[in-house]
């Protein structure tokens, strides 16, 4: 359809000037025009194939993991040719692509919260790192056929090295949440008044924040080995798909755990050694008095 209607070259304010601009007009059709945009995206990320969702975002493949889809297994389907196989909704599927709940993390004030809270959020934590990222990265690694001369030394390694990185690293979550946890909680109830002497006593001469602190540091580059294998996660633009993705998540990884390992340096020690100090002074004062 053809029109001469110059209005349709005017600039913006020209138009508002002539169509006698109102702003609940303005509104409606912003709405209109995201709810459009909206829809035509959907339809868009439908449309695609699986494996150039992932290579778009390598995020993707974590989401559609959690949705029973190996981005691997049919990379050349479209989304929605994938969902109907599985019995899925894809609009829903959609909706996660394009705003994933899961992953957020929370962005928290610990520095003003009480050290069991701080405790809560870091056993908050060591699950998701167990039971979500770790389970999903290995995987990636399992599934990983380099089929490519550059990554086949990089394949046979992070066999080796990811199962025994996974093994020291809940061996680490496990200690932790046994003994160092345990042991904050106690001087917590002490501190309360909660506590039996003789228990207290025992934990006060068994236990000290500072050893675990200085352990703790020793256990802070735990990925050392995994950077090594895969040069500092660099990838080019016509490395193997997998590679870009399990690269990714690796990195992602580590950047969560240093985050994690911040929080129990900067936040949780200097706050339970201030506990322990004032449990210690508190219990000797008590000593003194009988
Ligand atoms: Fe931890
Ligand atoms: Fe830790």
């Amino acid at each position: 359809m053809f029109t001469d209607d110059k209005s349709l070259f005017l600039t913006g304010n020209e138009q508002k000037v002539k169509i006698g601009w109102q702003p609940g007009f303005a509104r409606v059709l912003k709405a209109f025009y995201l709810s459009l945009k909206i829809s035509m995206d959907s339809t868009a990320l439908k449309n695609k194939k699986i494996a150039q969702l992932v290579d778009e975002n390598y995020v993707h493949a974590y989401v559609l993991y959690y949705f029973g889809i190996r981005f691997d297994e049919f990379p050349e389907d479209t989304l929605e040719q994938t969902c109907n196989r599985k019995g899925l909704k894809v609009e829903q599927v959609v909706r996660e692509l394009e705003n994933p709940t899961h992953l957020k993390e929370a962005d928290l004030p610990l520095i003003s919260y009480p050290v069991d809270l701080i405790i809560e959020y870091l056993k908050h934590s060591h699950f998701l790192f167990i039971k979500h990222k770790l389970p999903y990265i290995a995987r990636l690694v399992n599934s990983f056929k380099a089929e490519h001369e550059d990554y086949n030394a990089v394949e046979r390694d992070l066999k080796i090295v990811f199962p025994l990185f996974v093994e020291d690293f809940i061996q680490h979550i496990y200690e932790e949440e046994d003994t160092l946890f345990r042991y904050i909680k106690a001087l917590e109830r002490a501190v309360k008044g909660n506590f039996m002497p003789t228990k207290l006593f025992y934990l006060i001469e068994k236990h000290s924040v500072q050893k675990f602190a200085m352990e703790h540091e020793v256990h802070d580059d735990e990925m050392e080995g995994i950077r090594r294998i895969t040069k500092d996660y660099a990838v080019k633009s016509n490395s193997p798909l997998h590679v870009k993705v399990i690269y990714n998540e690796l990195k992602e990884f580590e950047k969560s755990l240093i985050t994690h390992a911040r929080i129990e340096n900067e936040v949780l020690f200097p706050k339970a050694m201030a506990l322990e100090a004032r449990v210690k002074q508190m219990f000797f004062e008590k000593a003194k008095l009988n």
